[in-house]
């Protein structure tokens, strides 16, 4: 069945660097696959063969000969046109795709998964067909040119690049994104990513950049509709000012788990109540509190276990009248050789501070 063929192929490619990946990723990209595999199995359970889901010409799909190697299909209704070009070899083998003859140029999504040799997108090659998502996973693009994606400014709303060998961003101008409702980036290398690359984007719901880049320079702000920035797993040392500030009053999860974070600074976060910050696994020896106490005043709550938190004077502020400690999420164990929780400090031993 193809399914095992792709998981197969999926192994080959990346067996070593899902090894690599603590258990958690693995999950989670588990669930990323899932939301791929479910579609395609539901849609092999539906037609019995998967072949014979290609749609018919009727709804709205080129002929599949002048678009070879690449599929049209229709998923999940007859108007949700779709075209997937896991198997082409070359560039110019998907430029030649685009210049087939397309009765109907709009389509829902388009997508390239397991391929071993595209690595580049130039400008302008999807010629007028006009795509909503963007999946590409497991290849080994490299660029994307700034105007590839230019026939879909108008449309795009999400964007998934997965298992890649993405350089750089930005490789398209975003801000004429402005349906762009999720844009995720997921173990490419990245030298550098500017997080005003997402400034003013009204309709951006979700952020995802994990395993991607260590340098996340400027700040994400003015993003008033995010929902979820998740920036998990890059080797961040150190949150500035304002860097999460995004104005949104809708935000509800900020993860900034599994980097390298020693240093917070002060009004770093947006403060909605409901929210929480995901700060586990990481450097962090103190919690001060002109950080996080505006923050859980406001009903953040703080994810912060698994952080080599030396539990001294710094939080003494959290055991005030108002107990604070109670926001921090439970389970935050203190870095005392007895995995004492946070809650359960003493605060007799703050009489000193
Ligand atoms: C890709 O090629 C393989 C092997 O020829 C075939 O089984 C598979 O259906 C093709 N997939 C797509 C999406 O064209
Ligand atoms: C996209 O870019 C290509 C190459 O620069 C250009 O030829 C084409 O006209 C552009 N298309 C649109 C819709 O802007
Ligand atoms: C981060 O990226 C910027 C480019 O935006 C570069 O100037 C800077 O040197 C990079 N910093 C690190 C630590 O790589
Ligand atoms: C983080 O550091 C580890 C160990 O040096 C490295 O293997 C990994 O690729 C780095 N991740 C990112 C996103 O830079
Ligand atoms: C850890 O627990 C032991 C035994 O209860 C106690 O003697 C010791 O003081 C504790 N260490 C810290 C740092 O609280």
């Amino acid at each position: 069945m193809c399914i095992n063929k792709m998981l197969f192929s999926v192994n080959r490619l990346h067996l070593y660097s899902l090894l690599r990946m603590p258990p958690y990723s693995l999950l989670i990209i588990v669930t990323i696959l899932n939301g791929f595999i479910h579609a395609t199995m539901t849609q092999t359970i539906q037609t019995g063969r998967f072949d014979e889901s290609i749609a018919p010409k009727e709804s709205g799909c080129p002929n599949a000969e002048d678009i070879m190697p690449c599929e049209c299909y229709t998923y999940p209704s007859q108007v949700e046109l779709r075209l997937r070009c896991d198997n082409v070899t070359s560039e110019d083998e998907l430029k030649h795709v685009f210049e087939a003859y397309f009765p109907n140029k709009n389509f829902k999504s388009f997508s390239m998964n397991v391929n071993e040799y595209i690595k580049t997108l130039e400008a302008g090659i999807f010629n007028d067909v006009t795509f909503e998502d963007i999946i590409i996973s497991y290849s080994r693009l490299e660029v994307i040119a700034t105007d590839a994606f230019n026939s879909s400014y108008n449309t795009i709303k999400t964007m998934n690049f997965l298992f890649s060998d993405l350089l750089h961003l930005p490789f398209v101008n975003f801000h004429d994104l402005k349906k762009l409702q999720s844009f995720q980036i997921v173990r490419n290398s990245l030298s550098f990513i500017h997080a005003e690359t997402f400034y003013g984007l009204d309709a951006l719901e979700m952020i995802v950049i994990r395993q991607t880049t260590a340098n996340i320079t400027g700040t994400f702000q003015n993003i008033p509709n995010l929902i979820n920035l998740e920036l998990r797993d890059n080797n961040l040392t150190s949150v500035p000012t304002h860097f999460c500030k995004t104005g949104s009053t809708n935000i509800k999860k900020v993860d900034l788990a599994f980097n390298r974070i020693s240093e917070v600074a002060d009004d770093a976060f947006d403060a909605v109540a409901g929210m929480s910050i995901d700060i586990h696994f990481n450097l962090l020896t103190e919690l001060p509190e002109s950080t996080w106490r505006p923050l859980l005043e406001a009903g953040v709550t703080v994810n912060a276990f698994g952080n080599p938190l030396l539990c001294g004077c710094d939080i003494a502020w959290m055991f005030d009248s108002a107990h604070l400690v109670n926001h921090m999420s439970y389970g935050t164990e203190c870095d005392d050789g007895n995995g004492t929780l946070i809650h359960n400090v003493d605060p007799s031993i703050f009489d000193n501070c």
